[in-house]
């Protein structure tokens, strides 16, 4: 069913086991790289399985604002196939208005670096939630390379002038994929080398995705340097894998769920993407790997997730970075495990969707959850009993499925308010847990 940003969701709880064999959405961070990605390809890119959600389709409307072509070949509630018309490194146009980002940090970020050195101007603008998150951590950066990004208080809207980039060295505070790609898109189009530092394994897609591309790229103790092109950049012939984000939540609903069994097919286990599994399997989760094999350039199996008795965990360091958006559903899998579970050195949960540390604690405590909040992470000390209640997503994806999986642990009815965003990531959700045996009930607004 087509969902709207009004639109509240029932979870009834969860009687018996969840049983079944699913597939999830299309990785949401690889389908925003392979439309802007194609774009300045040279020739006819071909995505299959693209991921057609909130946040995505507002880097595919951006990328046509920019004069690219791009056919949707094969059209499925879940996945797309496109056909994108590359205009080669300096053939992107004007668009006619500001370029809508919609709830997307990474379709905002990506774009202002892949924008900063065209030879027209461009403006960035999004949603309420995306005008509030910074961008001076691109727009720091990207001016070093002579980018000329303008934004008041360093926030969206971000007003970019034509510009001719330099290369730069850049060492990140913080490991952020987001910042990383911005900058190694900007050096497509910089005089020299652009080097950025990662103190941390972010995802690394992009570094993947552009080495299929022809550029050269390399990663030297978490230096990654890449060359300006001398070639034009070749197109992309590639399936998008399922997003192990996405899979993190019938991964923990089956986890919590007593007696449920069920295997998630096609799953991206990109090492960079992992740290769900080291969190969970930390809590003594039963998790088997299988059918393991390369697709369109990443690490893909199929998951078996089977209920057991978890116990807690402390979670910090390189893990955070590889698991960034999996707190607020690992906090759920944490009511239910023995004892006090941390997580520490995650300040950048602050910096998401919402403030996904104290957002996270003020709804889940609504629930019943014992959990502390610091200032760098949280502690949730369980194992506690959840009970029924109204909660609300604040318009973030990631937090509205947290709370309608842990609705199934609850005693009655759990209201997600809000929950309509559940589609700018995972547009099959509902759908995807109810085939699980999960009962969940789109509420009209009038209810
Ligand atoms: C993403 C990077 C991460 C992640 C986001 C997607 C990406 O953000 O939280 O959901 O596709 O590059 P940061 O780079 O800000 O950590």
């Amino acid at each position: 069913m087509t969902t709207t940003k009004s639109q509240d969701l029932l979870v009834y709880p969860q009687k018996g086991p969840l049983r079944g064999t699913v597939t999830v959405p299309s990785d949401k961070s690889i389908s925003h790289r392979a439309v802007m990605f194609a774009a300045i390809a040279e020739g006819t890119s071909y995505i299959r399985n693209w991921l057609p959600a909130g946040d995505t389709l507002a880097t595919l409307a951006a990328v046509r604002g920019l004069g690219v072509t791009i056919r949707v070949t094969r059209e499925e509630a879940q996945e797309w196939d496109l056909e994108i018309e590359g205009r080669g490194l300096r053939g992107l146009r004007a668009p006619e208005g500001a370029l809508d980002c919609r709830n997307a940090g990474t379709c905002m970020r990506l774009l202002a670096g892949l924008l900063a050195g065209q030879s027209f101007g461009t403006v960035l603008d999004g949603s309420a939630q995306l005008r509030a998150r910074p961008m001076g951590r691109i727009i720091g950066p990207l001016a070093g390379m002579g980018a000329g990004i303008t934004a008041v208080d360093n926030r969206a809207p971000l007003t970019i002038a034509p510009a001719t980039l330099r290369g730069t060295r850049y060492e990140m505070p913080v490991a952020s994929a987001q910042v990383k790609s911005a900058l190694l898109l900007a050096g497509l189009y910089a005089d020299g080398p652009t080097q950025v530092y990662e103190p941390g394994p972010a995802r690394d897609h992009t570094e993947r995705m552009l080495t299929a591309m022809g550029v050269t790229i390399r990663n030297e103790a978490g230096w990654i340097t890449l060359d300006p092109p001398t070639e034009p950049l070749k197109p992309l012939d590639m399936t998008v894998p399922g997003d192990i984000s996405s899979a993190a939540f019938p991964l923990v609903a089956a986890l919590i769920v007593p007696h449920s069994d069920i295997v998630i097919e096609g799953v991206g286990l990109n090492q960079t993407r992992t740290g769900i599994l080291d969190m969970v399997k930390g809590m003594g989760a039963n998790i088997e790997i299988s059918n393991q094999h390369q697709s369109g350039g990443e690490e893909v199996g199929d998951l078996r997730v089977r209920f057991d008795e978890l116990h807690s965990t402390a979670v910090a360091g390189a893990t955070v970075v590889r698991g960034i958006d999996e707190f607020p559903i690992w906090a759920v899998a944490a009511t239910q495990a023995a004892d006090s579970s941390h997580v520490r050195e995650a300040h950048e949960l602050r910096v998401k969707e919402v403030d996904r540390i104290t957002m996270l604690a003020q709804e889940l405590r609504k629930l019943g959850a014992d959990i502390d909040e610091v200032e760098d992470g949280f502690t949730v000390n369980g194992p506690v009993r959840l009970y029924s209640n109204e909660v609300d997503s604040h318009g973030d994806h990631r937090l509205g499925m947290a709370m309608a999986v842990a609705g199934l642990a609850t005693f009655g009815h759990t209201r997600i308010c809000d929950a309509g965003c559940i589609a700018d990531s995972f547009p099959g959700f509902v759908e995807t847990m109810t085939k699980l045996g999960a009962e969940f009930k789109w509420l009209a607004d009038d209810v």
